[in-house]
């Protein structure tokens, strides 16, 4: 039938192979879903060292995924983290990695020059199929996409910390993104087990367009003495039904992550009152106070 025939030729056509460029937080996070899914997956570092490091980390939360879903089962358990981790190989030299992709998602160091310069040269030695997308949080997607002669075939995949556990997948789309490319990747967010939601490439998606102003404006709250950070966190999460306040949330994505975001659209949109910056939020980073990995940020997180 026609429909069995569609199906086939768009199963023919789906995402199988998977280079994922930086190994790091989200990096190895995407390669393991993606593995974990069945997808056939190439991880990117700059030295064998770090993705032997990546790699330990994925092996640890696959045990974890284990020690739930294989209680009875420890024979079954090895064989699932065994089968995903041999669906996932590691290399230093880029251009090599994708020489088999269908697909390129990017998640190396938050820098527009550094980002470009990659995909300038991936796109020499990519196959002509090849979709290319970025998982940056705050730069546009059209920016990046511009170092490369592929722009129909360039999009955004927007991940959540951490990727295993968080369920939204963001996909975006620049103008010259084909709708063809735009279905591959929505498909391959569904074949990953993620909900996607479609977006334009406007500054923060939708997530962080919404959380990263609300965050600022609790923080306007706190320098005004309106009320304490502690009182708003309580009041969001008791109040707004939040799993976290927003100076928990801050203490969590890193104090200096938020500042590099919000001062980045304050720089590229400097009418937007929304992404002015907050005298607290740059105390705190001036302190070294950046959260949760610096052992202090709103919270004390410091083992006594
Ligand atoms: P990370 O610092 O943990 O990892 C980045 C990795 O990229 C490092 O291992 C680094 O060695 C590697 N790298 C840097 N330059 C490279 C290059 N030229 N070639 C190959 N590897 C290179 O950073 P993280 O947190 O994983 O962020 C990566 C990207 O994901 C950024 O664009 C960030 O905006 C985005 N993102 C981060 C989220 C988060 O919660 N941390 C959430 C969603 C997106």
């Amino acid at each position: 039938t026609v429909r069995s025939f569609a199906t086939t030729s768009s199963r023919q056509n789906a995402i199988k192979t998977v280079t994922v460029i930086g190994g790091g937080l989200m990096g190895s996070g995407i390669a393991q879903v993606a593995a974990t899914t069945g997808h056939q997956v190439v991880m990117v570092d700059q030295t064998d060292d770090i993705l032997g490091k990546s790699k330990a980390s994925i092996q640890k939360s696959l045990q974890r995924v284990v020690k739930k879903k294989f209680a009875e089962d420890p024979k079954g358990g090895e064989q699932f983290v065994s089968d995903i981790l041999g669906r996932i190989t590691t290399q230093t030299d880029s251009n090599a990695a994708v020489a088999n992709s269908d697909l390129v998602i990017e998640a190396i160091v938050e820098n527009i020059d550094v980002k470009k310069k990659l995909f300038s040269s991936l796109d020499k030695a990519a196959p002509q199929h090849t979709i290319f997308t970025s998982n940056t949080s705050s730069l546009p997607i059209g920016d990046i996409a511009v170092s490369t002669q592929r722009q129909d075939r360039f999009g955004g995949l927007h991940f959540f910390n951490p990727v295993p556990m968080m369920k939204l997948l963001e996909v975006v789309r620049i103008p010259a993104t084909s709708d063809e490319t735009f279905n591959k990747l929505s498909d391959f967010g569904k074949a990953m087990k993620k909900t996607t939601v479609d977006c334009k490439d406007t500054p923060g998606f939708i997530v962080n367009r919404l959380l990263v102003p609300y965050t600022i404006e609790a923080m306007r709250m706190v320098e005004r003495g309106d009320a304490s950070f502690k009182d708003v966190d309580t009041a969001m999460k008791l109040g707004a039904g939040y799993p976290m306040g927003p100076f928990e949330l801050s203490d969590y994505v890193g104090l200096d992550t938020m500042k590099f975001i919000l001062d980045g659209w304050a720089e590229k949109y400097p009418e937007n009152p929304l992404f002015q910056p907050s005298a607290l939020l740059n105390k705190y980073v001036a302190e070294g106070k950046l959260g949760a990995k610096s052992g202090e940020g709103f919270y004390n997180y410091k083992k006594k």
